[in-house]
């Protein structure tokens, strides 16, 4: 079985991929990762000397690469479901997972960490709440055609309960 994380950006998805791929003893492969090892290019030069869209496509075409691991977790980006039909492919691919975050939560991490995404690097602490009430709402129609949403609240934790019911 392939299990698929997605969510907003800071949700997650890394940090509680790892966790779980190492309570199953499971591969984990983190898709942002993934395109950078290969392509030997940051997520910020992509998006910066070939733009957007060129990004979407390689991000669908190593997801695509997935179906390598007959099981693995796999932490995708904020933007993987919504883009070329990714979340269909994921679904019919494996279990796909919502990591449903606060968005309070979200803007705290983002705040502190957004250098490294080309999406919001230049925004101050209001651009960026802004920014993120609007996106989410985007993506949110992608995000809530996961197999299973679990909420991602400061008290809640993916390994426990999702261990347990996948072996
Ligand atoms: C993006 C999220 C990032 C990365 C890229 C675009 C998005 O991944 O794929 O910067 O569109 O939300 P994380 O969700 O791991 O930050």
């Amino acid at each position: 079985m392939r299990i698929f994380l997605i969510g907003f950006m800071g949700c997650g998805k890394s940090h509680e991929g790892k966790r779980l791929a190492q309570k199953l003893q499971w591969p984990f492969l983190d898709l942002d990762a993934e395109i950078e090892r290969n392509e030997k290019k940051s997520i910020s030069k992509i998006f910066e000397e070939n733009g957007e869209t060129h990004f979407r496509n390689l991000e669908s075409k190593y997801l695509k690469k997935t179906v390598g691991y007959k099981k693995a977790i796999i932490a995708t980006g904020g933007g993987t479901p919504c883009f070329n039909n990714n979340i269909k492919w994921m679904k019919d691919n494996g279990v796909v997972i919502y990591l449903k975050t606060p968005i309070e939560i979200l803007a705290a991490r983002l705040e502190k960490e957004k250098e490294l995404r080309p999406l919001i690097a230049n925004f101050n602490k209001k651009k960026l709440n802004i920014f993120i009430k609007k996106l989410l709402e985007g993506r949110k129609s992608y995000y809530e055609q996961a197999n299973m949403i679990f909420y991602n609240h400061s008290d809640s934790d993916l390994v426990e309960e999702l261990s347990g019911r996948i072996v």
